[in-house]
């Protein structure tokens, strides 16, 4: 089972189209997905033509002491179940401000499930449901378009990626970027997305989401571009992402990418790999025709600088998956030995259930903790794209190195 989160902090940047095509390809792999839209505005929803679902049967019923996703249906699609957004999310939104709020999305997912993918679409925001998500996950996908603002809030989730890793969630995986709405006619695109990947490297994945108006037309329609025009540009892009995807989080769901439209094909049960669509490269793919060119390869490494600090590859076990960070040590100190009671989940804590031998730390100010670092971070990442000479109206980046900071 893995759980995925789409999140920048910055609007407009693909994150719904990401989690709706990602998901989709996965589901044309032949795994069962899953998709949440945390995002209370509920385009996601919206996009794939749901109308609001009743709270029990939303996204919002699992953000909850006593949620259960198998009590919880989710609407069937061809390619993915979805949990869609509830209005009441905004409402709730002020009221989720203990520090315990930002756990229950993950012990909800920890209660068990049938989904080989969870796959959780945010808000524009440092919100409590993205932090939920963030806690919950295992992995984080940062959609970013190659222009000023969306490079800002990738940097700034980068951060908040880091900072939950560090905090509250010592299992999630470095984030990876994925480049969308790619035009490569554009020579600030071609900067930008550059700069990406001299400063972040390998992870920036290989396959750019290059504009394709089928994608653009597909939302508009509630489908995805697997149905409407597997063989567009869109659909091949996506289709080779969720390879990459999976390839680099998750191998165990890794298979040849749908590029024909053709779902995977089981016998028996048993998904036989001759059955399921060629083209198994994790490339980016080719230009359709009279299509702007791909973003460019990556660039070869920077040899001065330290690596961005991320969360590492295969962070060490520091907690039982059900505990909640902010109880245990820091992330990086072993816990106590074996013997010691487990430290109780936030569900215990609501429940006010008494845990013998255990003294709780006073918790934490976990949004204000979350929001000040993606403030520090969108100062970090304005002062190191002026410095080489971008600016938000439409300046990219032109200077001859790319300066990497620690976080
Ligand atoms: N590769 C693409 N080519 C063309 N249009 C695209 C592409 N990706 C997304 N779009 C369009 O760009 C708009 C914004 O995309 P999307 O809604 O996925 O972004 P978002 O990050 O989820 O935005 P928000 O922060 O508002 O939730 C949508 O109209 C979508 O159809
Ligand atoms: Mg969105």
């Amino acid at each position: 089972m893995a759980i995925l989160t789409i999140c920048n902090h910055k609007g407009g940047t693909g994150k719904t189209t990401s989690s709706v095509h990602l998901a989709a390809a996965f589901g044309l792999m032949g795994h069962r997905v899953l998709v949440l839209d945390l995002d209370p505005q509920g385009f996601l929803t919206r996009t794939i033509g749901l109308d609001e679902p009743p709270r029990e049967a939303s996204s919002l019923a699992l953000i909850h002491p006593e949620g259960d996703l198998r009590q919880t249906e989710a609407v069937r699609l061809p390619h993915f179940d979805v949990l869609g957004a509830s209005m009441q999310m905004t409402r709730e939104q002020r009221r989720l401000t203990r520090p315990t709020d930002v756990f229950w999305l993950r012990e909800t997912l920890l209660q068990g499930h049938d989904y080989d993918l969870i796959l959780i679409d945010t808000a524009a925001a440092v919100s409590v449901f993205t932090m939920n998500a963030l806690v919950a996950s295992d992995a984080v996908v940062i959609p970013v378009t190659p222009e000023y603002q969306p490079v800002v809030g990738a940097e700034q989730t980068w951060q908040t990626a880091g900072l939950v890793r560090s905090k509250w969630n010592p299992g999630l995986q470095a984030p990876r970027f994925l480049l969308t709405q790619v035009d490569g006619r554009l020579s600030r695109h071609t900067r930008y997305a550059d700069y990406m990947r001299e400063r972040y490297e390998q992870h920036v994945l290989e396959t750019p989401i290059r504009t394709s108006s089928s994608l653009a037309a597909a939302s508009r329609d509630g489908k995805t571009v697997f149905d409407a025009r597997y063989m567009s540009r869109g659909a091949l892009d996506y289709a080779h992402a969720a390879e990459e995807v999976a390839t680099v989080f998750f191998p165990e769901l890794a298979r040849p990418a749908p590029v024909n439209g053709a779902p995977w094909q089981e016998e028996d049960g048993v998904p036989t790999p001759e059955a399921a669509s060629p083209a198994p490269s994790a490339s980016p793919a080719p230009s359709a025709g009279g299509a702007p060119e791909p973003a460019p390869a990556p660039s070869a490494p920077a040899s001065a600088g330290p690596t961005p600090a991320a969360p590492s590859e295969a962070p060490e076990p520091t907690a039982s998956a059900a505990t909640p960070a902010w109880r245990s040590p820091a992330a990086s100190e072993p816990l106590g030995a074996p013997s010691e009671p487990e430290p109780p989940t936030a569900r215990a804590v609501f429940h006010h259930a008494p845990v013998p031998g255990h003294t709780p730390a006073p918790p934490p100010d976990v949004m204000a903790e979350a929001r000040r670092t993606a403030e520090e971070a969108g100062e970090h990442a304005r002062e190191s794209l002026r410095q080489l000479g971008a600016s938000g109206d439409g300046g990219a980046p032109s200077g001859p190195k790319v300066r990497r900071f620690r976080f």
